[in-house]
């Protein structure tokens, strides 16, 4: 079975009722997306961001008459709107298992992988997640999340207590205790990455060390090792409470960050926490604080 797929680029103010068009016209889904290079970087769970250019892209049955699709396109729109028209045709497949054939191991630090389900790389060795993030956020792709990675690769962990503040996949948690932390406590308010973290935790044989939090509670005694890859805003706001859960000596990891916004962010941690420079990948930094 195919279907056909028709993409729309248009400015942010249109694109709802491009997509409101597209629905009426019969499409079986519409989704909204980034037209250019302007990343969106973790929307709240029900929130609707949008892209100043914003590609709509609508999936229609494979039968369906392009001609004449395009041509109440044409009618609906004006024609600097459907310039920017475009149509494909899809052939079937498991659209939510696509992003596996992407996906190889990848090494971070000198000994940590990250591995999508089973595949192993070819005559290394090293400690190997399996993961599978579902439709949850962390696959070591992103910047921030393979910053995090590199920073619990170089240093040690055996032993400690780790807080994973917004866990996403699990994956921060999941290398924290393969690389031999004795707990990890993980919270996220999506449930989605709750259960990705919990697949994720049972498929790495970590569980018995793998705390899922209730929505709003922590650890009940500090830990030794937080690691939040979240959002600045997030992570300003969250500044009393993550002091909190650390005990005085112990370490916080904080992602998520873009460049420009590190100095607000060790401005709001700089009461309870000694601060260390950023740590840039692309446009985004790490930044590791000492609670005081
Ligand atoms: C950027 S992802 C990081 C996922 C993973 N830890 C990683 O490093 O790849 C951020 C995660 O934090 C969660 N999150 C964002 N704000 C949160 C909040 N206020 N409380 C709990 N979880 C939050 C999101 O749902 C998302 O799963």
């Amino acid at each position: 079975m195919s279907w056909l797929q028709i993409h729309l680029i248009t400015e942010q103010e249109r694109a709802h009722l491009v997509a409101l068009l597209f629905e009426n016209l019969g499409a079986l889904s519409v989704t909204l997306g980034d037209a250019e290079d302007s990343p969106l970087f973790e929307p709240a769970p029900g929130e609707q961001p949008l892209w100043s250019s914003t590609r709509v892209t609508g999936l229609f049955p494979g039968d369906t008459d392009t001609d004449s699709l395009r041509q109440q396109i044409n009618q609906a729109l004006n024609r600097e709107v459907t310039r920017e028209l475009s149509l494909e045709i899809l052939k079937d497949q498991v659209w939510e298992r696509t992003w596996l054939d992407g996906f190889q191991p990848m090494r971070f630090g000198r000994r940590l992988w990250i591995c999508p389900d089973g595949r192993r790389p070819e005559g290394k060795s090293g400690i190997f997640i399996d993961l599978d993030p579902g439709l949850a956020f962390g696959t070591g792709t992103h910047p921030t999340t393979s910053l995090c990675l590199q920073w619990l690769d170089h240093n040690e962990i055996e032993g400690k207590r780790v807080l994973d503040f917004g866990c996403g996949s699990g994956i921060l948690a999941i290398a924290a205790i393969k690389l031999g932390a004795e707990q990890a406590y993980v919270l996220d308010h999506d449930p989605q990455a709750l259960s990705a973290t919990h697949d994720n935790g049972v498929k790495n044989g970590v569980s018995n060390r793998l705390n899922i939090l209730e929505n709003g509670s922590v650890p009940t005694a500090p830990v030794d090792l937080i690691l939040a890859n979240i959002l600045a805003g997030t992570l300003i706001d969250l500044e009393p409470g993550l002091a909190g859960c650390l005990r005085p000596g112990g370490s916080i990891i904080l992602s998520g960050i873009l460049a420009s916004q590190s100095d607000d962010v060790i401005q709001a941690y700089a009461g309870n926490f000694r601060m260390h420079p950023p740590k840039q990948a692309e446009d985004w930094v790490l930044i590791e604080g000492l609670r005081i």
